[in-house]
């Protein structure tokens, strides 16, 4: 087999980039451990940026997006007995973002590019990649118990967290690490409820941090705050809803209970790999960088990082240009460090550190104050919210 761009791993990255090459005619073949149906079912986060949805919607992804996504205009900070709104829309000069859960997106994208005839491979096994280092890099890979070599002119790693390609590259004389653990995590809730709040409310409390989220007008996605360790069965439905109550009600909030239908905790990381490239291997999304969910960042940086890449190579394609594909890992980490910090930001301006003092929590209010109260503060946080412009 031979395609010009072999794409490991079917996520937000590997199939939105597959998309965009498909637009400027540029063919590629994406493969994917998982099989359809599971990337089509894994809850992640629910919150795009103004660039991703601008994005889907000049690329002809926008149908159910802007049918069934809720547009934003602002959010709540909950803190010090009561809701402080950050007009996002008037701060950023009429910019939003809308929820719209992540394995929708998916949705969206493996329909489209199954429709534009997209060669997608779900299920694969023995995947390895050789060659990076000449202009002929081969991914070899197991589908349907027939093993294919697929010959291309560029590999990309788009295979998340959890990745392959990221070891490709050589720890310590190329690839450095950068890493950070919280010391805590977010335990996950859907429910079969009705809307508590017409937007977002992110709690800090002294029983810690939560999050009221929603994902349709009948079922809410909401976290909390808990320990690393935490095993989701320890926690009856009652003792769910009380503790998401107790962390909200000093604000005035009252949140509408239902059916919990599914529990889950998730860890807290911040990671960075640099470089991003290596000979004809590219990472992008999660392979290369993970973020908390504090901020909701993970998969509009990966949507970011291929429109960079959809470019350098349309560039190359068009006119041998390789120019953005050299400064490709430099352009995508000015933008992922931007996000680490935000990430980094809101995590720690809204959670309670176990080794934390009252003079840590009164300069943690008085952050809140800043951000809520001066308009210079407020438009940072709603700048880096809403996303910064794609470049
Ligand atoms: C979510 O709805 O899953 C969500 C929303 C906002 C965040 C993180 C996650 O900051």
């Amino acid at each position: 087999m031979r395609t010009q761009v072999g794409i490991v791993g079917a996520g937000p990255a590997g199939l939105m980039l597959s998309h965009l090459l498909h637009q400027r005619g540029v063919e590629s073949v994406v493969i994917d451990l998982r099989t359809r149906q599971d990337i089509e079912e894994t809850i992640k986060a629910g919150v795009l940026e103004q660039g991703t949805v601008d994005l889907m919607t000049q690329t002809g992804l926008g149908g159910r997006l802007h049918r069934d996504g809720f547009v934003h205009h602002g959010f709540n900070i909950a803190f010090s007995g009561r809701l402080h709104r950050i007009n996002l829309y008037e701060l950023t000069g009429g910019r939003a973002v809308t929820v719209y859960a992540q394995h929708e997106v998916l949705k969206d994208l493996i329909a489209k590019r199954l429709e534009d005839g997209g060669d997608v491979r779900f299920g694969v096994t023995d995947t390895t990649v050789e060659g990076l280092d000449t202009d002929r890099p081969v991914i070899g890979f197991t589908h349907e118990d027939q093993e294919h070599r697929l010959e291309c002119d560029f590999v990309i790693g788009a295979d998340g967290s959890r990745t392959y390609t990221r070891f490709l590259i050589r720890e310590g004389k190329v690839r450095k690490d950068f890493f950070r653990q919280y010391p805590f995590a977010w335990f996950g809730i859907l429910a079969e409820a009705p809307p508590s709040s017409d937007e977002l409310i992110y709690a800090h409390s002294d029983r810690g941090f939560a999050l009221i989220s929603t994902r349709s007008p009948n079922v809410q996605r909401l976290y909390f705050q808990v320990d690393p360790s935490t095993n989701v069965d320890d926690w009856s439905e009652d003792r769910i809803w009380e503790e998401i109550q107790a962390r909200v009600a000093g604000a005035g909030a009252t949140i509408k209970t239902g059916t919990i239908i599914r529990k889950d905790v998730l860890q807290f990381r911040s990671f960075v790999c640099e470089p991003m490239q290596y000979g004809r291997l590219y990472l992008a999304g999660d392979a290369a960088h993970t973020v908390p969910p504090t901020g909701a960042k993970g998969m509009n940086l990966a949507i970011a990082d291929v429109h960079v890449l959809d470019r350098a190579l349309g560039a190359f394609y068009d006119a041998k240009d390789t120019g953005l594909l050299e400064s490709y890992s430099e352009t995508a980490l000015k933008r992922v460090w931007r996000a680490q910090h935000f990430s980094w930001w809101m995590t720690s301006m809204l959670h309670r550190f176990s080794d934390a003092t009252d003079f840590d929590l009164r300069r943690q209010l008085a952050e809140l104050e800043m951000v809520t109260g001066s308009p210079t503060a407020a438009k940072t946080l709603a700048d880096n919210y809403v996303g910064l412009p794609l470049v």
